[in-house]
């Protein structure tokens, strides 16, 4: 094991898209940002340096920063803001983990332009379960904004209103020919034939789940989240934001004599608005020489060939969503096993889902006088103005949260009894869950779909976690238990809880901290859907939280 060292530099960088320049937030003047490339086992050392007026911080998503809670990123959870004309050090060690990752700026909406991919190989002389492949390729989906995501997000939390949809998706910053003024903004893989290559895939939009095909071609998938899974093969993904997908692509035999797109559209269950437009990118073959010549030319193949676009699965094609999903699996072999917490010491059931403020004394500006708000158990989480992390780990809680989460009683949603807007209300507080360290946890997340239906992907920092079972309606605690899988469930750190209906996750709270979680659609994180868990220490030394580092910043 190696130590990496990176510098990333934040600073403003004209970039122009869809005819449209603006001036955005970049680490190092790039745009997707800087790859960071490192092996399991791993220590990475990043220096974050501050040089915009925002106030950033830096999140590694899905890295388990096990006893590194301090470099974990979400603003005023685990740090304050890096400010103006200030640095920050993070410095993790990859600890029991390979695959497909990425890092993205966690405060306001900043990582609409602030994120790049991570990718963690296996140790050197560790192979992949899965054939060598001839080369590797990230290929993270994003979202482009004509106009300012900050003035987007200050408008929609001021007035309830929803915000403005993005104007293009993108396959590494790349709109692709399918937009108006675009065509030369295109993300081209170059491919030989009959080669196998593994497309490391991330999506990083902000809103939208994403359905993925590339034309005339089949994928495998081998790994979600950085975990290996059972090899299956697919056409089509379905990939929400914060989730990450390695497949491999199997080029065609021989030269084919066409041109093939790939794309990526929005899986939209709701009936809001959000951007209906598709990414597409192209797969370009190129011949190697067959002379024995020592001059390797690749030879572009002729111009004008017959252009084949990938066929997507519907807007709102839940049965093709749900039916993906089932079929990601771990390994569970001996070498990568599926340590599945087979029994439960705390439990939980947590409602997800939008809802309304009550707006004492009609203070909401919002349409119909209402204000937009999403909430876990219709608590809204309000941010603090500190760190939850710091005021935890010196005893310095009172006034910034309190430990009530659920609230007493918990909030109790049925499909069949409910009915708005009786159970939409929320509370505004910051309240976390506080969890003895290897406490074993059940988590039972049911989606209430009243204000708009729409799946929500959510994201553990901190952990990942067994997706033990999935369905629709009402969760029943008798008589869906039973049913959960303890052998093979796959293992992840970002969940789509379906629209209508709920998911089961467990894991093992064997990392002190305080950890968040929230929905990975930007809007409802804006809007409150997050909360934060607190993980105590053990009792040996290995089991606790070391103290922060010296230049942790200050609020
Ligand atoms: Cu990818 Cu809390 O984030």
């Amino acid at each position: 094991a190696v130590t990496r060292h990176y510098k990333f530099d934040i600073r403003m960088k004209s970039v122009t898209r869809l005819c449209h320049s603006k001036s955005i937030v970049t680490v190092n003047g790039k745009f997707p940002g800087p790859k960071i490339i490192a092996r399991e086992g791993d220590n990475v050392v990043i220096k974050v340096t501050n040089n915009v007026q925002n106030n950033i911080s830096l999140h590694w998503h899905g890295i388990r920063q096990l006893q590194s809670g301090w470099a974990d990123g979400p603003a005023y959870v685990t740090q304050c803001p890096i400010q103006t004309g200030q640095s920050y050090v993070y410095n993790f060690t990859i600890t029991g983990q390979r695959g497909t990752l990425f890092w993205h700026a966690h405060i306001s909406w900043l990582r609409s332009t602030v994120y790049g991919p991570m990718v963690i190989l296996p140790k050197r002389n560790v192979p992949y379960p899965f054939p060598k492949p001839h080369k590797e390729i990230p290929i993270i989906f994003g979202e482009w904004f004509n106009a300012d995501t900050e003035a987007i997000i200050n408008q929609a939390l001021q007035t309830g209103g929803g915000p403005n949809v993005s104007d293009a998706y993108t396959f590494n910053g790349l709109p692709g020919p399918l937009y108006n003024c675009s065509s030369k903004d295109t993300f081209k893989l170059s491919v030989e034939p009959g080669k196998t290559y593994l497309l490391r895939l991330i999506n990083a939009a902000l809103n939208d789940d994403l359905f993925f095909s590339i034309a005339n071609h089949s994928l495998t998938v081998v790994e979600a989240d950085a975990v290996y899974v059972k090899p299956f093969q697919t056409d089509t993904l379905l990939i929400t934001p914060g989730q990450t997908t390695n497949v491999l692509l199997r080029t065609q035999p021989t030269f084919p004599n066409a041109t093939f797109l790939m794309a990526a559209r929005p899986y939209a269950t709701g009936l809001g608005t959000f951007d209906n437009s598709t990414v597409a990118g192209v797969v370009e073959y190129y011949k190697q020489p067959s002379s024995s010549s020592s001059i390797s030319v690749n030879i572009p193949p002729p111009k004008k060939l017959p252009l084949f676009k990938p066929t997507l699965p519907a807007l709102n094609d839940t049965s093709f969503a749900t039916n993906f999903s089932s079929r990601l699996r771990s390994l569970a072999t001996p070498q990568f096993p599926a340590n599945v917490p087979q029994t439960v010491d705390k439990r939980f059931f947590f409602t997800v889902g939008l809802g309304t403020n009550p707006c004492p004394g009609n203070a909401c500006q919002g349409p119909n006088g209402t204000k937009f708000a999403a909430s876990i158990n219709n608590v809204s989480f309000v941010q603090p103005t500190t760190a939850l992390l710091q005021a935890h780990f010196f005893g310095q809680s009172k006034g910034v949260y309190t430990t009530d989460f659920p609230s007493n009683p918990p909030f109790q949603f049925d499909y069949t009894g409910n009915i708005p807007p009786n159970n939409t209300m929320v509370d505004n507080e910051t309240k976390v869950v506080v969890l003895p360290f290897n406490a074993r946890v059940e988590l039972v997340m049911q989606d209430t779909s009243i204000l708009g239906a729409e799946s929500h992907p959510l994201h553990l920092h901190g952990f990942n976690f067994f997706v033990v079972g999935q369905g629709f309606g009402n969760f029943d605690k008798k008589k869906d238990p039973p049913k959960f899988n303890l052998v093979d469930p796959v293992e992840r750190n970002t969940v789509g809880v379906p629209s209508g209906g709920w998911v089961a996750i467990r894991f093992l709270a064997d990392n002190p901290g305080v950890w968040f979680m929230h929905c990975h659609l930007e809007v409802h994180t804006s809007w409150g859907l997050k909360m934060a868990w607190v993980v105590l220490d053990g009792k040996l030394p290995n089991q606790k939280l070391p103290p922060p580092p010296s230049d942790l910043p200050k609020c």
